[in-house]
């Protein structure tokens, strides 16, 4: 979907707030900005912001690093699809979801049912500035984070493909992609 460049007026945030009837997901890469973007977007639309992988750690009681040492990673999809199930399920909010969430098919058919999904997308670059200011990611320790964010991006983009929004992240502030994501989910709804 093709989007116009102007930023939302704050009538047409009011007016977007008041349609949204259900949880809207940020989906996406590792270091796209899913967390800074969802609390914006939050704020705006006085909606709730969750974050996925807190609310994994909190129910954990471990860190993501040690969850994945302990467990291995399906564990941690296993609870990640529980997590998400379960705030999928609690109203309105903002949820900021982990890269690899909505790849797993139970998970992204989930989010697609009960919430209106939007794929935040950067190029590698992007990503690999903005995840450099993080050391809690244990894909990215399995060899070179370059190497390993290509991939990925490349693997995930069918899945990712499926949000029925989809939103370029570009350099610099995301106040830019806040407007993008309001403004896609306006034309969408
Ligand atoms: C993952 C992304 C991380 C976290 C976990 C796995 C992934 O979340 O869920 O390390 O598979 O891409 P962020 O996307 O918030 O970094």
């Amino acid at each position: 979907m093709e989007l116009d460049e102007t930023a939302p007026t704050s009538a047409e945030i009011e007016a977007l707030a008041q349609r949204i009837d259900r949880p809207v997901v940020l989906v996406g890469m590792m270091g796209v900005g899913k967390s800074s973007v969802g609390r914006k977007l939050a704020a705006v639309l006085h909606v709730p912001f969750v974050d996925a992988d807190e609310e994994i750690e909190a129910a954990a009681q471990m860190t993501i690093p040690e969850i994945f040492e302990r467990f291995g990673e399906a564990h941690f999809r296993d609870g990640e699809r529980r997590v998400i199930q379960r705030l999928v399920d609690g109203g309105r909010k903002v949820i900021a979801t982990g890269g690899g969430a909505f790849v797993n098919a139970e998970t992204r058919a989930l989010i697609l049912d009960r919430a209106i999904a939007v794929w935040l997308d950067s190029d590698v670059e992007t990503l690999l500035e903005r995840v450099g200011r993080k050391d809690n990611r244990p894909l990215l320790k399995q060899g070179d984070p370059r190497e390993i964010l290509t991939r990925l991006r490349e693997e995930r983009r069918t899945a990712y493909e499926q949000a029925p929004i989809h939103v370029i992240s570009t350099r610099g502030p995301h106040g830019r992609t806040l407007d993008k994501v309001l403004k896609g989910i306006q034309a969408w709804l």
